[in-house]
């Protein structure tokens, strides 16, 4: 089987850390994020995949290549202007046939693809549309079932009084390539508000499969704070690990130097090059990114830095989200924020 993972979005709810790195290859335990989308596809037999991008197209080859390393065979198909999730998957027409997955290419999920699989056999259907319960269905779309299991309504991000049901997309597919016929080529056209209405439509043998396993999408600061803390805690399980190697407090990589009297609180990822000056704490649930270096006294909770940050003496860092290169001056105390690449944070500031 073949997969098309969608990942030619903006990622505007994740600005400014998407203004530079495409959302799905933002680093997660310093891993991008499509390694564990990998990761699940290749735990389920899948291994020749399509990605469909649009924004920032290089940036994602160069870091995800071919797929070798990830033991898939990864080829790209480039939209000049973003065609939409329909778009998008239909502008891989020519490298697919068979049956194929498609995924939002920002589901952090270890769901079980070879159950739905079976169930999308067992069932005879054309399309099957996992789906998972969340508390509030309004910025996702909306699946009712039928007591069989067929779909009877896709609503995407309904208003709060057209909610009838707490099962939503999951953003995961199982498809017959010939129904890419339905969908134009060349023009924007939405899976969501325009595909799977026309399949109903048509009355295509179109399921839902309810899943309860570990799903999330990242595509919020928040929701990616929580992403990283799922995968710390390890409630989402999938083949992958960061690199370095595994201590008392989690991974750390290459090269670290950390002071005598620093303290790493479990769980942490160090990632390599990194340097923990003395005295300071770092963790619980922080990440820092390659080339990280902390300095003396600092205090770094629940905290995610992308490469090669700068915390200077005495920062105190809780619940913040820092892009690339950041630079953070001494004693400098921050809060929950998110700061893009590149960001420069005086001495003594407060935020
Ligand atoms: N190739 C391509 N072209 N990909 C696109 C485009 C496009 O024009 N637009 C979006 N995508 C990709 C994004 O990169 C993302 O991985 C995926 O399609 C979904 O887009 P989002 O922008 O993240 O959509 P959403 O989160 O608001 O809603 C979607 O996901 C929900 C589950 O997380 C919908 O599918 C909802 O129905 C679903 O519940
Ligand atoms: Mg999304």
């Amino acid at each position: 089987m073949q997969a098309v993972i969608l990942a030619g979005g903006f990622g505007t709810r994740l600005r400014p850390l998407t203004l530079n790195r495409p959302k799905p290859i933002t680093p997660l335990c310093a891993i991008p994020f499509l390694r564990y989308q990998l990761a699940l596809l290749r735990a389920h037999g899948v291994h020749d995949v399509i990605l469909s991008v649009s924004h920032l197209p290089e940036a994602i080859r160069a870091v995800m290549g071919d797929g070798a390393s990830e033991g898939v065979r990864l080829r790209y198909v480039v939209e000049r202007e973003p065609l939409g999730t329909a778009g998008g998957f239909r502008n891989a027409a020519g490298l697919v046939d068979g049956r194929v997955v498609v995924l939002n290419g920002d589901i952090l999920t270890d769901i079980d693809l070879s159950a739905m699989l079976r169930f999308h056999i067992a069932r005879g259907a054309r399309a099957t549309i996992c789906l998972t319960r969340v508390e509030d269905p309004t910025v996702y779309g909306v699946v009712e079932l039928e007591e069989d299991g067929r779909v009877r309504r896709f609503l995407e991000k309904p208003s709060p009084n057209q909610v009838t049901t707490d099962t939503v997309n999951a953003g995961t597919y199982l498809l017959d390539a010939e129904l890419l016929e339905l969908i134009p080529s060349g023009t924007v056209y939405s899976m969501e508000r325009q595909f799977f209405p026309d399949l109903l439509t048509r009355r295509v043998p179109f399921y839902g499969w309810v899943s309860d396993a570990y799903w999330l999408d990242i595509g919020t600061a928040q929701k990616y704070r929580q992403a990283s803390r799922a995968l710390l805690s390890r409630e989402v399980r999938l083949p992958v690990t960061p690199p370095g190697t595994i201590g008392p407090a989690g991974w750390v990589g290459d090269r670290v130097v950390i002071a005598e009297s620093a303290k790493l609180l479990p769980p942490v990822v160090i990632g390599e090059d990194c340097r923990i000056g003395e005295r300071a704490h770092v963790g619980p649930f922080t990440v820092l990114g390659a080339g990280t270096s902390v300095g003396a006294d600092a205090v770094v909770v629940e905290t995610i830095c992308w490469e090669g940050v700068s915390l200077s003496e005495g920062t105190h860092l809780i619940g913040s989200l820092l892009g690339q290169g950041c630079r953070i001056g001494e004693h400098a105390w921050l809060g929950p924020v998110v700061l893009g690449d590149g960001a420069v944070i005086p001495p003594y500031s407060r935020a």
